[in-house]
């Protein structure tokens, strides 16, 4: 039994938004590396969650860096605003750029990491001429969109394909796994090489979230 250095992002889409200093203070004072924000703009998901105005004012009290999951159509328009609001890691969704490669250079020259999720449907092949380009890849592992729907467990072997993707050209690179992650699947992740965990209503649903980080970070791995 070994516990690996992963990182641990509670996604600020399962708080209560009515508390939400509390809220930021809770991830703030817990074992927690990173802040994920997760906006969404009614186009490219079904749902909107919350714009740059709250990102700020989350920001303002967050001792943590901002990991910002730009569920949005055509993202470029609004990477600036983005920075500007107190993002350190932007994700950018592959299905949402017809100039990916343009796109991450954009990010990097703002001076954040550059980030592409994966939808369930697309293969990380895809990412091959453009993974040398990126900081860290989302492997979304429920449709985007919603908090609390059920694991995708195709997501493993997505995992071990990326890392095998990346390992000649890119050994720094970041995997991302997000939605339906939890105690019971984390170590399993963990193994399979992801590197940083999201996690909704695992962490904001538990009786106890700073405990439910806590286990999150010190998950035993085989
Ligand atoms: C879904 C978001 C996720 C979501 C995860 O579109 O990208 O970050 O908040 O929530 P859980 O952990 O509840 O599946
Ligand atoms: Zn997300």
């Amino acid at each position: 039994m070994s516990t690996t250095k992963h990182l641990i992002a509670p996604s600020v889409l399962a708080a209560d938004f009515a508390r939400l200093y509390e809220e930021v203070h809770m991830v703030n004072n817990s074992e927690a590396d990173w802040f994920h924000i997760d906006i969404m703009d009614g186009l490219f998901v079904p749902n909107i969650s919350f714009g740059f105005p709250v990102m700020q004012a989350i920001a303002k009290h967050a001792t943590k860096p901002l990991d910002v999951h730009l569920m949005i159509v055509d993202p470029d328009r609004y990477l600036k605003a983005c920075k500007e609001a107190g993002a350190a890691v932007i994700t950018v969704h592959y299905e949402a750029c017809t100039h990916l490669h343009r796109t991450l250079a954009g990010i990097r020259e703002l001076g954040c990491k550059a980030g592409v999720a994966l939808n369930p449907h697309t293969p990380v092949s895809l990412l091959k001429d453009v993974i040398r380009d990126i900081d860290l890849v989302c492997l979304m592992s429920v449709n985007p969109g919603f908090g609390g729907q059920k694991f995708i467990e195709q997501t493993y072997s997505k995992i071990k394909e990326l890392r095998a993707l990346a390992a000649a050209v890119n050994d720094a690179l970041l995997i991302e796994i997000d939605g339906g992650v939890g105690r019971n699947n984390a170590a399993q992740l963990l193994e399979a090489g992801a590197d940083v965990l999201v996690a909704g209503s695992s962490v904001f649903g538990a009786a106890n979230p700073t405990l439910a980080v806590q286990e999150l970070k010190h998950i035993s791995t085989g």
